[in-house]
C-alpha cells in the first residue's frame, strides 16, 4: 500500500526553513518563515505567557477532556478580541482549532459540507497553504486580483472588479490585516466598499486573521472584519494565537461563524463540533487556556498588550530603517513602500534569480516570490541586507 504513494507537492516556505537550517554559514540571515524574532534573533516566550503557565501549573487539577468545540471561555475571549461588540453573541458559533491553519481547514470543510459547489475566491497572491488546502479538499476556487506589482500596493480597482463577479453563496477569503505575502492592506473605506460588494453579490466573507496586533494595533487591525460582521448576515473567521501570543507550537486558534439567525448559529455550532470530532476529536487546550487566562486577567492582559505593542513598533522601526537606508544607497524612492506596508511581510520585488543570488552569495533567505519577514532583521542586519539588495541589482 505505502509503495503506491506519490511524492507530495512541497511547501515552499517549509522547504526554505529546512535549507536555512542546513546552511552552515554563521552569518546567514533568515527572512523566510513568518516567525517573530527579537533583536537577538530569538523567538521569545512572552512574559504574560510564562506567568500564565506558572499559574496554570499550580492551579490545574485535571487534564481530562474539554468540550468538543473547546472551552467556551476561550470562545468568549477570542470573539471579543476579534469582533469587539460588532456582532450579537447569539448569532455566533465557535470552535477551538489546532492553530490558525486548523481553523482555515475546518472552515473550508464547513463550506464543503454546506455548499460543495461554491467557489472560494482568494487574493492573488495569497498564503500558499490556502491554495494547497483548497486543492486538497477539491473545492472550486479562483483568484481575485489584489496586488499591483509595479505600484507595490493594493490594486483596489481590479480587486473590486473581480469580486463583483462573485455569485451568491460564493466564499471570499480576505486577510484581516497584515496581508501575507505582500504586507499591503485595505484601509477602512476600502473595507466598506468590499462590504457593499458582498452585500450586493450575496457572497460570504471568510476572514483569515493571523496577525492581529502586528499591523496598526489590536483594535485597528480588526476594524475591517468588524465592519463586515456589523453589515453582513453571514461570515467565517479563522483567528490564530500563534503570532500575537507567540505560542506557535501550542497550536491555538479558533474558527468563528456568524449566522443570520440564532437558530442557524446553533446549527453551525453543532457542525463545528462534529467536524472537530471527525478530524481530531477534542482540540488542544494548553495554548487556548493560556490565552483565556491572559485575556481575562487585567494584569496579565496589560503585560501581554505592552509586549505585543513593543513587537509591533519594533517591526515598524525596522521597516523605516530599511526603507531609509535603501533610499540613501539607491538614491531613489522605489523602496518607500516598505515603510508603508504593515505586519511581518513585504514583497521586495526581486526576480527569482535575484532571490536565489541573495541566498547563494549572501546567505540571505527570502521566499522565492521575494517575500521577506521583516521581523527576521535587526539593527545590525538592516545595513547588510541593504547593501546586498543594491549589489544584486534589485
Ligand atoms: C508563514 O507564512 O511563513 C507562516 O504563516 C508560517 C507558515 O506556516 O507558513
Amino acid at each position: 500500500m505505502l509503495n503506491s504513494l506519490t511524492a507530495q507537492p512541497k511547501d515552499k516556505i517549509l522547504m526554505l526553513m529546512q535549507m536555512f537550517r542546513d546552511d552552515p554559514r554563521e552569518d546567514k540571515i533568515d527572512l523566510g518563515v513568518g516567525v517573530y524574532r527579537n533583536a537577538d534573533g530569538v523567538t521569545p516566550i512572552m512574559q504574560a505567557v510564562k506567568t500564565a503557565e506558572q499559574q496554570l501549573w499550580q492551579s490545574e487539577t485535571s487534564k481530562s477532556y474539554t468540550g468538543l468545540a473547546g472551552d467556551p471561555d476561550f470562545h468568549d475571549v477570542m470573539i471579543r478580541l476579534a469582533l469587539g461588540d460588532s456582532a450579537q453573541r447569539g448569532r455566533l458559533a465557535a470552535a477551538a482549532t489546532p492553530g490558525g491553519t486548523g481553523a482555515i481547514r475546518q472552515a473550508l470543510e464547513l463550506v464543503r459540507m454546506a455548499s460543495p459547489d461554491a467557489t472560494v475566491w482568494v487574493s492573488s497572491p495569497t498564503w500558499p497553504n490556502h491554495l494547497s488546502i483548497l486543492r486538497y479538499l477539491g473545492l472550486n476556487h479562483t483568484e481575485y486580483r489584489y496586488f499591483d506589482d509595479a505600484a507595490r500596493a493594493v490594486d483596489f480597482d481590479a480587486m473590486t472588479r473581480d469580486l463583483s463577479q462573485a455569485k451568491a453563496g460564493d466564499i471570499v477569503l480576505l486577510h484581516g490585516c497584515c496581508h501575507n505575502p505582500t504586507g499591503a492592506n485595505l484601509n477602512i473605506s476600502q473595507w466598506q466598499e468590499i462590504a457593499r460588494i458582498l452585500q450586493k453579490t450575496g457572497a460570504i466573507p471568510f476572514v483569515d486573521i493571523a496577525y492581529q496586533g502586528f499591523g496598526d494595533g489590536l483594535e485597528q487591525d480588526a476594524l475591517g472584519l468588524r465592519h463586515l460582521a456589523a453589515q453582513l448576515p453571514q461570515m467565517l473567521i479563522a483567528a490564530s494565537c500563534s503570532k500575537n501570543f507567540g505560542i506557535y507550537r501550542e497550536r491555538a486558534g479558533i474558527l468563528i461563524a456568524l449566522a443570520d439567525t440564532p437558530a442557524n448559529a446553533a446549527l453551525a455550532q453543532e457542525s463545528l463540533a462534529f467536524l472537530n470530532r471527525q478530524n481530531y476529536s477534542f482540540p488542544p487546550d494548553h495554548g487556548a487556556r493560556l490565552v483565556t487566562m491572559i485575556l481575562q486577567d487585567p494584569a496579565l492582559r496589560a503585560s501581554w498588550q505592552s509586549e505585543l505593542e513593543a513587537m509591533r513598533t519594533g517591526m515598524l522601526s525596522l521597516r523605516e530603517q530599511l526603507a531609509s537606508q535603501l533610499q540613501s544607497l539607491s538614491g531613489s524612492d522605489r523602496f518607500a513602500f516598505l515603510a508603508s506596508h504593515r505586519g511581518m511581510f513585504s514583497r521586495l520585488g526581486a526576480s527569482p534569480e535575484q532571490v536565489e543570488a541573495l541566498r547563494r552569495d549572501r546567505g540571505i533567505y527570502l521566499v522565492g516570490d521575494s517575500r521577506m519577514n521583516i521581523a527576521g532583521l535587526n539593527a545590525r542586519t538592516v545595513p547588510i541586507l541593504t547593501r546586498a539588495i543594491i549589489d544584486c541589482g534589485i
